[in-house]
């Protein structure tokens, strides 16, 4: 997956440059809050006039909570904006961006999912990523045979099986990556996958029934 996403990742304004450093934590966490419930394609221009217009963690605490709210416009979910300033707020008083998991679920408007993305693609932690496209990539590559979300546990399990111990930030991006152009909900395209060959869906020859989908 790593070899994969050297060569396929989408080049997005919150990833480091291919070959650079780390992103900017600031710039990780504002993307992951915007991109909770919001497509790729949408966040994309919003991210962009937020980062011009607010660079620092400390700009945007400063801002005035109706220029936040007004530039927010697009996105829904207003209630995200406001734990976006008071998220930013908290990091201003802390001093910084808490790197490890637990430190960052504390944060406002900070569940569990941002938590892991944050402190693996920010700060290097193993943490284990499984937002709605890992989901069905690792419910496909196991076979799960329980229908999501009640076999959530499952995909988490088999998540932390193959997630590595460095470099887990980039596995998860992979993953959604992944999950965004190849494994996608309907048709998936398994000749383009770098997964194929030890996939258990696709050896079952119907990857695209998983995950299942509970009884109506
Ligand atoms: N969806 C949520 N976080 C993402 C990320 N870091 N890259 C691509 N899609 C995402």
């Amino acid at each position: 997956m790593l070899d994969w996403y050297d060569s396929h990742a989408r080049e997005l304004p919150w990833r480091a440059a291919p070959g650079s450093n780390a992103p900017d934590p600031y710039r990780v966490w504002l993307s992951e809050i915007m991109l909770q419930q919001t497509t790729v394609a949408a966040v994309r221009p919003k991210f962009e006039a937020f980062v011009a217009r607010w660079p620092s963690v400390e700009a945007l605490a400063a801002a005035p909570e109706a220029d936040l709210m007004a530039a927010w416009a697009g996105l829904g979910y207003y209630a995200r904006a406001r734990n976006l300033h008071a998220c930013a707020r908290a990091v201003v008083a802390l001093g910084d961006f808490p790197t490890t998991e637990d430190g960052l679920r504390a944060l406002p408007g900070v569940g569990a999912y941002t938590a892991a993305a944050i402190a693996a693609i920010a700060f290097g932690e193993r943490a284990v990523v499984v937002d709605a496209n890992v989901a069905r990539v690792v419910a496909r590559l196991f076979a799960i045979e329980r229908p999501l979300p009640g076999g959530m546990p499952e995909v988490r399990a088999a998540t932390d099986q193959i997630t590595p111990d460095t470099r887990s930030g980039d596995f998860a991006q992979a993953m959604m990556d992944l999950g965004s152009s190849v494994c996608t909900p309907r048709s998936p395209r398994c000749l383009a996958c770098p997964l194929s060959s030890v996939c258990e869906g696709y050896r079952l020859g119907h990857p695209e029934g998983f995950p299942i989908k509970a009884a109506k």
